[in-house]
């Protein structure tokens, strides 16, 4: 919190220096803190005064974001699988798709507002948003590698070099500071400016519609709310929701030779081995819900629609359901077509433009710097 004073006490300080030096006709540009508290969120869970988003780590962050070197055969970069038009999440696949093609189990999960996410991946792997990426880099379904072969890698080069004395003072490269980097730049992916979000600040000229504003109270009357829940939309917890269980083929290379296996996903079970878990999934966020399709931790609903009518009429008995779902005649939450669209209309609401198209966190030209 120091550090975010300081900085911002820094940037208005830089600010009317520049104003002296500019004339009248040109506006100073506004000052954009790279992280930022919006104040209709509360408190951050990330330590950020662990490791305070500079300028320089932002842009360090960035680079390897961006950059395939991350991965065994330097094709996949993190940001292959997280686009920022489709608020950093995997746009048309369901499953992700790495290295050689390989499909993975899950769902590539939108990137935003990571400050505030309670462990990270939809089983929880990730206990931290430091250790997360390990998790992608290791993966032999998505970049195959080993992270002490990678910080070897960025070691080899003189721009990175460069890139880790401007964030950490020193040449020195290791998996600690490439791995803060990284966080600095996930950090500063923070998604507060949709509709909803203006509205929430009554900020001037901004109102919902009738629908919205009946779609707003339908998700919280028919339960939503219960999960979904406060400003980031999450309660950060894992629920089982009576998802059909699809076993799937699963194919694994053993010395280059494909090998079939039978895979269920149990969820948060996979981490915990707890049997009260089995079919647990983390609460994801709905911020840029629209933007971010498919949906489920296995991507298998194309269309929000579809995923109404799965709450609405499609849920099965599966261990550990949840027992809001049991509430009522039938399992779920029975909904009219008319209701759901107005549902539909207010979770358009949460799609924040000026996130999804903000170019400090475009891929940059000229791009890799090494
Ligand atoms: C091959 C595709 C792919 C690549 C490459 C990839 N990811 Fe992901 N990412 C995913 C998938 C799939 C998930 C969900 C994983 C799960 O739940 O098992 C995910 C989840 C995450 C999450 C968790 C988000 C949350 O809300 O819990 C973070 C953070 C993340 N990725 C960051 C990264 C970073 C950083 C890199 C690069 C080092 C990276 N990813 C590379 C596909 C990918
Ligand atoms: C018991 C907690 C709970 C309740 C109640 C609940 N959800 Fe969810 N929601 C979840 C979980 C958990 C997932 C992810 C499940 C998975 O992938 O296995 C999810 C997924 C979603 C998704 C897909 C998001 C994505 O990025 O994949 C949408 C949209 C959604 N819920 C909307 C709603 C709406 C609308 C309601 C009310 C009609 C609702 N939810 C009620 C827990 C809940």
């Amino acid at each position: 919190m120091k550090q975010l004073i300081f900085a911002t006490i820094l940037l208005l300080g830089l600010q009317s220096c520049k104003k002296n030096n500019t004339t009248d006709t040109e506006p100073a540009p506004e000052p954009q803190p790279l992280f930022s508290i919006p104040s209709n969120f509360p408190k951050p869970i990330y330590p950020i005064d662990s490791n305070p988003v500079t300028q320089a780590g932002f842009d360090l962050g960035k680079n390897l974001f961006y950059d395939g070197i991350l991965s065994r055969d330097s094709t996949i970069a993190c940001g292959e699988c997280h686009r920022q038009t489709y608020a950093f999440s995997h746009h048309m696949h369901d499953l992700s798709h790495g290295i050689e093609g390989r499909i993975g189990l899950r769902n590539a999960q939108p990137l935003q507002n990571l400050a505030w996410r309670e462990r990270f991946q939809w089983d929880g792997k990730a206990a931290t948003l430091d250790t997360q990426p390990i998790l992608p880099i290791e993966h032999p379904d998505e970049m195959d590698d080993k992270l002490d072969n990678v910080v070897a890698k960025l070691s080899k080069h003189q721009g990175y070099k460069n890139m880790f004395k401007a964030a950490f003072g020193t040449e020195q490269i290791n998996a600690e500071r490439m791995l803060k980097a990284l966080s600095q730049f996930m950090l500063s992916l923070v998604s507060a400016n949709a509709k909803y979000d203006k509205y929430q600040r009554k900020e001037a000229g901004v109102n919902l519609t009738a629908d919205e504003l009946e779609g707003m109270s339908l998700f919280e009357s028919k339960g939503c709310k219960s999960c979904h829940a406060g400003q980031l939309f999450s309660d950060e917890s894992f629920r089982s929701l009576g998802l059909s269980r699809f076993e799937r083929t699963k194919v694994d290379y053993l010395d280059g030779k494909p090998v079939l296996s039978i895979v269920v996903d149990e969820g948060r079970y996979r981490v915990t081995g707890i049997d009260t878990d089995r079919f647990r999934f983390k609460v994801p966020s709905l911020r840029n819900v629209a933007a971010s399709p498919p949906y489920m931790h296995d991507g298998r609903f194309a269309k929000l629609q579809e995923v109404l009518d799965f709450y609405d009429a499609g849920m099965q008995e599966v261990p550990n359901l949840d027992p809001i779902f049991r509430k009522n005649a039938r399992l779920g939450i029975p909904m009219s077509a008319e209701e759901k669209r107005k549902i539909i209309a207010f979770l358009n609401t949460l799609t924040d433009e000026t996130f999804l198209k903000d170019k400090r966190f475009a891929e940059p030209d000229g791009f890799p710097v090494r």
